[in-house]
């Protein structure tokens, strides 16, 4: 490294010395010369006369102060200080930037044949010298010009207050945005789309435009994206009582972009993966994907824009509560269980997996250096779980109190954690002291349970322990608040009352020490327990259930989602036996009682579809690689593989009368419908496996008239190695090649083909014409899907996966680092691997180190690794 990238700290935090009020934007784009004029309204705030802005891979082509040349500054590769200023001033600055060799795709770029922009999270200062700190607000007007013939759509935020054409063929469009803004919520679109237009009256009785720009021909692909907008309107209406504030929100789709979506004001910039969907092209997944994203995207608009950070440290003050709010929508519309299973799949395998990487952190980072690898799974989703435990502390009602309240205090402003907990606090009357370390503490916490009935005197005690593990960010840890969600049943399933200190009780038991025994009274027989329902915290569980009890609350607990997590825990036990006995030669059991069990719920017509698959779904490899310290890929691969396969001979018969009654003959994506299809795939993903496996797969195929069906059959043909595998995949690249977005799904099979050949076709199929290095979607499918979810194949002993990666990731460090940044993360956790994996990982890492160009992204997670 040339410079050695400088870490930030949360404790430095210091109010700007300037601000600005007011900026005027002046685009005239261009593929390589696009000339911004920025003129700004400039406050003095402190004592500093020195102006310092932000700003890097530009040229600066003029700078003025109050209309006057000023030539007294210095300026450095990231920052442009304008001296001897002071008092209120007019800045205006000229720079020029070349969008078409943009490949980072954050600032101004090229996106197909338009142009769009990235801001979040310092993207900004790649188009002008700027404040760029999400605690300075301003006013943006943005005047638009392009040619018109290329550029007929000229976006940006805010309200349209003119349009006109000037000379040579160009255009210009005008555009207002009321809201005082940071300049991470800028953004900026020109190109030539369709667009499907629809209104939304507000419940004040408001008329909104709703506007979804996509390239052409795409626009039979955009109606479910538009019913998402308009559902999530209402529902942050209905449940939080939120209304929207401008009179048009855009939302528009491109094809290379960094992360799923942006929530920039008045006009979201899209991810196309995350807006285009029609039944031939986009599986019921990508359908409730899409909903998810619009959701979130909206619901920034309160929780993020209205309230902003003050800064990124605070990143899960907008991120955690926006999830917490995306994962009600998605609940309250479809199925509260499925979203709640896969919710907590993520915390508990990837989540996991991050608090136990080098790069574990809390969910309010101390230290950064690149701030792009701070938008984790734990901002995002264990901050979203922090959010539900106070939900689940305070009750719907009282957590509205505090959103309410937070609005009031902070409605424009730019605000911190602290400030949402103490609205949360104030308003409900919940002492939320010690709950406040879910921010500062980082890691997962093991609850190690253990249980006593005395029959004598009626009562079941239950002793509860915390602990969390160190981290390598942090040793030291202290005692949380976690709510913990209880229940009793009696041997007959009924709910027993839970009495303690004489005195009914609710189920969510507050364990605040580090270790507490609760005596429940009046307990008539010896209760099984159900523990940590819902989730109630983001920990681990450990309590000696017997095979008895988990099959007894599978049956007879009375929410899905401990049925479910019963499921797993049984599986889980299976597993981790098998891995023993494949370590130790010995032959492999999954005894009589637990297939029984799984054939109960798969024959049980009172439950619902969609959970009935979610049931079959094993822990997959990475959330395995968790309950280990050292990890035996493949013994546990050959123990999931037996258990899938053993379930499959066993339940054949279930599975096959379960495929053929689902069969639908309509295609819809209602949530029934839905429903059927899971569980119908999941039948065919344990078929697969059997003697029938190859004609049914084939079979549906041919007769498929929708992409969940098609790729069904694909998936399991290509998780059961099954013969057909080479014929699917190749009419599938012959039909779809023109669709980058439908090959996705193809290059994602390729990357996480179990065959252990799989490598050198992985490496062929970066030549397919669909495929391209430029493209983050692309990228993630093939790459991605290999390092991540490839285990046996990535992970050979040979070290050709992780060279095969560290290539990639020399070519990305220059192009676009912050998506190699993403790549890079599971060659992080090679502590968990035998030594020769362990010493093969670290040559890849240690390869970037050596490199005197290293991005800050990959310097960050490089440099911790290896320390
Ligand atoms: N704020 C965005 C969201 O969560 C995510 C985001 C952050 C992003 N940085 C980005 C998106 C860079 C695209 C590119 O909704
Ligand atoms: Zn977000």
């Amino acid at each position: 490294m040339s410079q050695q990238p400088q870490a930030k700290f949360r404790s430095d935090y210091q109010s700007p010395e300037f601000t600005i009020s007011d900026i005027d934007l002046v685009f005239d784009l261009d593929d390589t010369n696009t000339f911004i004029s920025a003129t700004s309204k400039v406050q003095q705030l402190k004592k500093s006369t020195d102006l310092l802005l932000e700003g890097e891979g530009m040229t600066l082509v003029s700078l003025k102060i109050n209309d006057v040349d000023h030539d007294d500054y210095t300026q450095t590769d990231t920052q442009l200080t304008i001296h001897n200023v002071s008092g209120d001033f007019t800045l205006a600055i000229v720079t020029e930037v070349n969008p078409q060799e943009n490949t980072a795709l954050e600032g101004l770029y090229k996106s197909g044949d338009g142009f769009c922009t990235q801001c979040e999270a310092e993207g900004f200062r790649r188009i002008t010298y700027y404040l760029d700190r999400p605690d300075v607000l301003a006013r943006f007007t943005t005047k638009v010009i392009a040619d018109k013939k290329a550029y007929p759509h000229l976006l940006s935020n805010g309200n349209r207050v003119s349009h006109g054409d000037l000379d040579d063929g160009k255009h210009f469009v005008h555009w207002q945005d009321p809201f005082p803004k940071p300049a991470y919520l800028f953004a900026l679109v020109a190109g030539n789309f369709d667009v499907l237009t629809d209104t939304y009256k507000t419940k004040s009785g408001r008329d909104v435009a709703l506007e979804i720009y996509v390239d052409q021909g795409n626009l039979d692909r955009t109606p479910h994206a538009m019913t998402s907008l308009i559902n999530s309107m209402k529902w942050d209406e209905d449940r939080f009582d939120l209304e929207y504030d401008l009179d048009i929100y855009m939302i528009v789709a491109v094809d290379f972009f960094n992360m799923g979506a942006m929530e920039n004001k008045g006009l979201n910039v899209f991810n196309s993966k995350f807006v285009l969907a029609k039944q031939e092209t986009a599986t019921d997944t990508d359908y409730l994907g899409i909903e998810a994203v619009i959701g979130h995207e909206y619901f920034h608009n309160w929780t993020g824009n209205r309230v902003t950070c003050r800064d990124w440290f605070q990143l899960s003050l907008k991120e955690g509560l926006t999830v917490f709010r995306d994962q009600e929508f998605s609940s309250d519309l479809g199925s509260r269980s499925v979203n709640r299973i896969n919710n907590v799949r993520i915390m508990r395998g990837p989540q996991f997996a991050e608090d136990a990487s080098p790069m574990a952190h809390p969910i309010r980072p101390e230290k950064v250096i690149e701030m792009n690898n701070f938008y984790t799974l734990t901002v995002y989703e264990k901050g979203s779980e922090v959010i539900r435990m106070m939900h689940t502390l305070l009750g719907e009602v009282n957590f509205q109190k505090g959103m309410k309240l937070y609005f009031e205090r902070h409605d424009g402003t730019a605000a911190t954690c602290e400030d949402f907990v103490l609205a949360m606090e104030n308003a409900s009357g919940i002492d939320l002291t010690q709950f406040r370390l879910w921010y500062s503490q980082s890691g997962t916490p093991v609850l190690s349970v253990t249980s006593e009935y005395d029959e004598v005197k009626q009562e079941y005690a239950l002793t509860v322990k915390q602990h969390t593990p160190a981290t390598e960010d942090q040793t030291e840890k202290s005692a949380l608040h976690i709510p913990l969600d209880i229940e009793l049943y009696t041997r007959d399933g009924a709910v027993m009352e839970l009495r303690c200190n004489n005195e009914n009780i609710g189920n969510v038991l507050n364990i605040v020490e580090e270790q507490q025994t609760f005596v429940f009274q009046d307990v008539s027989e010896k209760p099984v327990v159900s523990l940590l329902r819902e989730f109630s915290a983001p920990v681990k569980l450990n309590y000696a259930y017997s095979d008895e009890e988990l099959i007894f609350l599978m049956i007879h607990a009375k929410n899905d989602f401990a049925r479910w997590d019963a499921g797993q825990m049984l599986l889980a036990n299976y597993i981790r036996a098998n891995i023993t006995h494949v370590q130790n030669n010995e032959s492999l059991v999954l005894p009589e009682v637990v297939v029984d069990a799984f054939r109960g719920v798969l024959l049980n017509a009172e439950l619902d579809h969609a959970f009935i698959a979610e049931m079959f779904v094993l822990p997959n490899h990475n959330e395995i690689t968790g309950w280990f310290d050292t990890v035996d890929v493949d013994a546990i691969d050959k123990a999931l593989g037996f258990i899938k396969q053993t379930l499959a001979r066993d339940l054949k018969d279930e599975f096959s009368a379960t495929y053929h009654s689902l069969k639908q003959e309509i295609y819809s994506v209602d949530h029934d419908a839905i429903g059927k299809r899971s569980l119908r795939n999941c039948a065919l993903s344990y078929l697969a496996k059997t003697d029938v496996g190859e004609s049914l797969v084939e079979a549906q195929y041919n007769s498929a008239d929708n992409m969940t069906d098609t790729m069904a059959a694909m998936v399991s043909a290509n998780s059961a190695e099954l013969s057909i595998r080479e014929t699917l995949m190749n009419d599938f690249s012959e039909k779809w090649s023109h669709d980058g977005l439908v090959m996705d799904k193809w290059f994602i099979l390729q990357g996480s083909n179990p065959n252990i050949e799989a490598l050198s076709t992985i490496k062929e199929t970066m030549n397919h014409k669909a495929f391209s290095l430029k493209n983050p979607n692309r990228i993630r499918s093939l790459i991605g899907s290999f390092a991540a979810s490839n285990a046996v194949n990535f992970h050979s002993k040979s070290g050709k996966g992780y060279a095969f990666l560290g290539n990639i990731l020399l070519d990305l460090n220059v192009s676009n680092p912050q998506v190699a940044s993403r790549l890079i993360d599971p060659l992080l956790k090679f502590k968990k691997y035998d030594s020769d994996r362990q010493t093969l990982m670290k040559e890849q890492l240690q390869r970037l180190a050596d490199l005197d160009n290293l991005a800050k992204d990959l310097f960050e997670k490089v440099t911790k690794a290896l320390a």
